[in-house]
């Protein structure tokens, strides 16, 4: 089966890139990298693909009057790379409904809790002032909503007592490094399939074949 080729916006540290990098290196994951987009010059992120051969573009808000003329930009540079695709990982925008009908269906994002509960910025302050005793990660596709589009894959962390916004985010992204390798290995052996808002996780069939796996972005 052909490598789908992933294309990743990033805005800061990069840890979830940096745990797609590694599945890719381990051959977990049947993926290639087309390119990695990053809105902010000084995102960490960019730096964890110095030494790959991996195209790493920034483009800033700044430079656009219009957020369309901005996201025309990113759509624009992920067909250059013949993105298949588009995994947020850390981008802290808010993508508008012309950039989502361009990708729909193929634009993945990681959310720091347990979704639909502490949608937004600031996710593990939210379930901390809530009281939650459970919160965790959600891996969904994005719709025109802020986090409300249809889930692929969650797992629970405790909130414990002696917990601070720092030690349950390190706690969540421990799991988030797990997950979200996991739910774009899932999209790249065509086993997801939603209906509705309901993502169906299909049994792994042995020997597919390139022609069945048809995710090309336009
Ligand atoms: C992660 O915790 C991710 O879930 C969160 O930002 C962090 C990025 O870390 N994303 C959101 O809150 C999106 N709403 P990273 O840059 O180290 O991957």
């Amino acid at each position: 089966m052909s490598k789908i080729i992933l294309g990743i916006l990033v805005s800061g540290r990069g840890s979830n890139l940096q745990s797609i990098l590694d599945a890719i290196h381990a051959e977990r994951l049947n993926a290639k990298i087309g390119v990695v987009i990053s809105d902010n010059p000084e995102a960490n992120a960019l730096k964890r693909i110095a030494g790959f051969d991996i195209p790493g573009v920034c483009i800033e808000r700044k430079n656009f009057t219009a957020k369309q003329d901005f996201e025309k930009a990113i759509a624009d540079e992920l067909n250059i790379h013949h993105v298949e695709l588009v995994v947020l990982a850390g981008f802290m925008r808010i993508l508008s409904p012309y950039f989502i009908q361009r990708c729909f269906g193929k634009i993945m994002n990681i959310h720091p809790s347990l979704l639909p509960a502490f949608p937004g910025l600031d996710a593990q302050q939210q379930a901390l002032q809530y009281g939650a005793k459970v919160s965790g990660c959600t891996v969904h596709f994005i719709d025109q909503g802020i986090d409300t589009g249809p889930i692929i894959l969650q797992e629970a962390v405790p909130v414990l007592e002696e917990d601070t916004v720092e030690t349950l985010a390190e706690r969540i992204l421990h799991v988030e490094h797990i997950l979200y390798p996991r739910a774009i290995g899932l999209y790249c052996d065509g086993r997801l399939c939603t209906e509705n808002r309901r993502v169906r996780i299909l049994q792994e069939v042995e020997g597919k074949g390139d022609d069945e796996n048809e995710t090309g972005l336009d």
